[in-house]
C-alpha cells in the first residue's frame, strides 16, 4: 500500500500531478461502484454546484455532475473502508511531505452521457482551505471513444488522463486548472479534497 503512496507522491513532486493506476483494489473499486450506482438509482444524489455558501450556485453550462457526499456517519463499509484508505495516506502524506493536513471531504461523482465540467480550479475565491484535490476512479474498461477524459493544464501544455477504474489523480488544488471532457458513457469517480486549516 505504501508504495502507491509513493508512486502517487513521487508522481506528484516531479510533474505536479500525481497519478497511481491502481490506488485502490479490484475489489474496493468493484463494491464502491455498486454502492455508488445503487444510490444514484435511489435518487440520492444532487446536481453540483460551483462557489460555496452565499457564492453557490447551480450552472448546467459549466458543470453537468450529480454528486453525493461520503461521510463515516453512514456507517457503510465500502465508504468506511475507503475513508480508512485514504487515512492511511493523509498520515503517509503529513509524516512525508509536512503538508499539515487536518481534514478532508470526498463525494460520489456521477457524469451522466453527455456531461462535462469546463475548465476550472478548485480552491473557492473566498477560502483556501482546499490544499489537495483528489479523484479516483471507477469505470471499468474506459475506451478512447468513450471520452469524459480530465485534462489538465500546466503552462504550455495540457495532460489527457483516461477515468480508468482504480486510478488516483492527486495535484494541488489552487494551481493546476483542468476540465472533465464530454462523457459519452456514464462516468462514475469519488472526488475530494485533502484540507489545513
Ligand atoms: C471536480 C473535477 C475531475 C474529474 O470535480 O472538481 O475537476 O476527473 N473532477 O472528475
Ligand atoms: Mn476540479
Amino acid at each position: 500500500m505504501h508504495s502507491n503512496f509513493e508512486t502517487l507522491i513521487e508522481n506528484f513532486a516531479t510533474n505536479q500531478i500525481g497519478i497511481c493506476d491502481h490506488f485502490l483494489s479490484e475489489e474496493l473499486a468493484a463494491k464502491l461502484k455498486i454502492d455508488l450506482i445503487s444510490l444514484f438509482q435511489d435518487d440520492q444524489f444532487n446536481s453540483a454546484g460551483t462557489g460555496n455558501h452565499e457564492t453557490l450556485q447551480t450552472n448546467q453550462l459549466i458543470r453537468k455532475d450529480k454528486i453525493y457526499w461520503l461521510d463515516r456517519n453512514h456507517n457503510n463499509p465500502f465508504q468506511n473502508s475507503f475513508f480508512d484508505l485514504l487515512d492511511d495516506f493523509i498520515v503517509y502524506l503529513n509524516s512525508t511531505c509536512f503538508t499539515g493536513i487536518t481534514g478532508y471531504e470526498f463525494h460520489y461523482t456521477y457524469y451522466e452521457k453527455d456531461s462535462f465540467y469546463k475548465k476550472h480550479i478548485d480552491q473557492f475565491k473566498n477560502n483556501n482551505d482546499r490544499a489537495f484535490s483528489m479523484i479516483i476512479y471507477l469505470n471499468e474498461n474506459w475506451k478512447k471513444e468513450d471520452g469524459g477524459e480530465l485534462n489538465i493544464f500546466q503552462c504550455n501544455s495540457s495532460q489527457l488522463i483516461s477515468p480508468l477504474s482504480g486510478k488516483c489523480v492527486f495535484f494541488k488544488s489552487s494551481e493546476l486548472a483542468h476540465e472533465v471532457l464530454v462523457t459519452q458513457l456514464p462516468r462514475l469517480s469519488i472526488t475530494g479534497w485533502l484540507k489545513t486549516n
